[in-house]
C-alpha cells in the first residue's frame, strides 16, 4: 500500500520535472536586487517530504537559491516564540492585496503593517527579533533555527546577495524609516535592515527548505527529535497566514489554483505545505508581475492536483 503511494508521488515528480524542463515562458528574474538578476531561469528543482518521512527530490532540487522571503515564515516562527501574541500589536494578518513592497498602505494605516509577509510586516517582525541583542546574535540565532529545521549545518548566509540588497534596498529603508517615525520599531533601522536583508539572503535548496518546513505539515512537531516547534495551535495559525498572504496579491490566485499555504520568495523558491501529508519546496527564478515564481506555481498546481493534495478537496 505504502509503496503504491511512494510511487505515485515519484511518478508525479518526474512527469513535473519533464514537462517544466519544456516550459519556455519562464518568467523574468527580480532585478531590483542586482545580484538575483543574474540567475538563470532555465532552472527547476523540487522537494517533496511526505509525513512518514519519504523524500523525493527532482530537477534542480538541490541547487541552493536565495530564499528570500520565504524567511519570513521562519522569523515569524521564532518571534511568536520570543514575543507570542503581544506581536499582533504590530502587525496584522490581514491579506494585503497590494505589492509586497507597497508603501502606500503602511501610510494609510498609520504604520502597522497588513500582515507579517509583506516587506514592511517582515520588517517588524525582525525588529522584535533583535530587541535586547546585538545584530549579529540576533542573525546568528535565525541561521541556527534554518539550520536546525533543516537538519543540516551547512545552511548559510550568501553575502553577496546579503550586500547587494543593503546596497539598493532604497525601498525597505523607506519602509521602515516610515515604521519608525510611528514607533512601530524599537531598534535602529539600519540594524534592524541589516538582520532583514541578511535573513533574505539565506541560500537553501529545495530539499534543504522541504526540510525546514516539515514542523509546519507536521502540527508543529519536527519528525527528527518528535519535539514541538511551535502547538498544533500556532502550526494551524502560521499555515493559515501563508495561505491568505503567503502571494502578495497573488495570494488569491495562489489559493485558487494550489489551494495550498505557501510562501514565494523574488529568488523564485516557494514553500508549500499540505498539512499532514507534506512539505514542498520548488524553485524556479522566473518570476510572474507578482513576483511570485511562473513555474513553481504551476509545478504546485500540478502536484496538488496529481496527489489530490488541495485542502479544499478534490
Ligand atoms: O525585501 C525584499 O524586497 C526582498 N528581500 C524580499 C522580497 C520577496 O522575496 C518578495 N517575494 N516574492
Amino acid at each position: 500500500m505504502m509503496g503504491s503511494s511512494v510511487g505515485k508521488l515519484q511518478t508525479a515528480v518526474e512527469e513535473i520535472v519533464d514537462e517544466m524542463r519544456g516550459m519556455s515562458e519562464r518568467g523574468t528574474v527580480a532585478s531590483y536586487i542586482p545580484e538575483l538578476a543574474c540567475v538563470d531561469t532555465k532552472y527547476f528543482g523540487i522537494a517533496v517530504i511526505e509525513s512518514d518521512g519519504n523524500v523525493i527530490v527532482g530537477g534542480d532540487g538541490d541547487v541552493p537559491f536565495s530564499i528570500q522571503s520565504i524567511s519570513k515564515v521562519f522569523t515569524l516562527t521564532l518571534a511568536l516564540g520570543k514575543v507570542g501574541n503581544r506581536l499582533w500589536t504590530r502587525v496584522g494578518r490581514e491579506p494585503s492585496g497590494s505589492p509586497f513592497n507597497s508603501i502606500v498602505q503602511l501610510e494609510r494605516e498609520q504604520g502597522i503593517p497588513r500582515n507579517p509577509f509583506i516587506n514592511a510586516g517582515a520588517i517588524a517582525v525582525t525588529d522584535l527579533i533583535l530587541s535586547g541583542h546585538q545584530p549579529r546574535e540576533a542573525l546568528g540565532e535565525i541561521l541556527r533555527f534554518m539550520q536546525f529545521l533543516a537538519d543540516d549545518p551547512t545552511v548559510t548566509i550568501d553575502q553577496e546577495v546579503a550586500a547587494s540588497e543593503h546596497r539598493t534596498g532604497f525601498r525597505n529603508a523607506a519602509l521602515a524609516n516610515y515604521m519608525k517615525s510611528f514607533g512601530v520599531l524599537d531598534n535602529p533601522v539600519d540594524f534592524t535592515l541589516g538582520v532583514y536583508f541578511h535573513h533574505c539572503a539565506i541560500a537553501m535548496s529545495c530539499r534543504q527548505l522541504a526540510m525546514a518546513g516539515r514542523f509546519l505539515a507536521q502540527n508543529g512537531s519536527n519528525p527528527s527529535t518528535g519535539l514541538a516547534v511551535v502547538q498544533p495551535e500556532r502550526a494551524r495559525r502560521i499555515n493559515a497566514l501563508m495561505l491568505t498572504c503567503g502571494h502578495y496579491d497573488g495570494s488569491g490566485e495562489f489559493a485558487y489554483r494550489v489551494g495550498l499555504p505557501g510562501k514565494s520568495g523574488v529568488g523564485g523558491g516557494i514553500l508549500a505545505v499540505a498539512p499532514g501529508k507534506a512539505s514542498i519546496a520548488v524553485w524556479s527564478p522566473g518570476l510572474d508581475t507578482t513576483g511570485n515564481s511562473r513555474l513553481g506555481q504551476i509545478a504546485l498546481e500540478k502536484l496538488a492536483k496529481k496527489m489530490g493534495w488541495s485542502i479544499f478537496g478534490a
